[in-house]
């Protein structure tokens, strides 16, 4: 294979890997997307978890997306989490997922997974907790961090 083409091949190759994602809400699956062809190479699965912990009463809405995926609009109840897992690229530190949430009035947009910053830092458990003074992030020692205040 001539150089050019084998790009080509792995840029086919890894748009297929990454277009693996199913999300749901509070455990309960709500789609199922899958195309590999690849399964037997060892590629993370990022578990993705987006809990309202806003108060007793307030409903979040959230959006999610990444540039191959729209996860589509959905409201969530005080401590109900919103989760979806993929594959990430294997061959291109590319994968984004934003997420545009917003509560009485309230709205932000936050970068929930983005492969350079996260690959490390939630690699597997990728969990959030959206609160009334910002988004936090669950680290690897098991705190929460303030990654974005509205
Ligand atoms: C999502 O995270 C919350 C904590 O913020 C946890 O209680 C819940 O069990 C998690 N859900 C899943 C499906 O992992």
């Amino acid at each position: 294979m001539s150089d050019y083409k084998f790009v080509f091949f792995l840029l086919i190759l890894s748009s297929l890997i990454s277009s693996q994602v199913s999300f749901a809400i509070n455990g309960k699956e709500e789609t199922q997307e899958t195309t590999n062809g690849v399964s037997y190479l060892h590629i993370p699965t990022r578990h993705m978890n987006i809990t309202n912990d806003l108060g007793e009463g307030i409903t979040l809405t959230i959006h999610c997306k990444s540039k191959d995926d729209d996860l589509g609009q959905h409201d969530l109840a005080f401590h109900s989490s919103f989760t979806w897992h993929f594959k990430a690229n294997l061959f291109i530190d590319n994968t984004l997922f934003y997420c545009y949430m917003f509560w009485n009035g309230v709205s932000g947009s936050f970068d929930v997974f983005r492969e350079g910053r996260d690959k490390g830092r939630c690699a597997e458990r990728c969990w959030w907790s959206i609160r009334t003074d910002g988004a936090f992030s669950l680290n690897t020692y098991g705190g929460w961090d303030l990654m974005y205040k509205w």
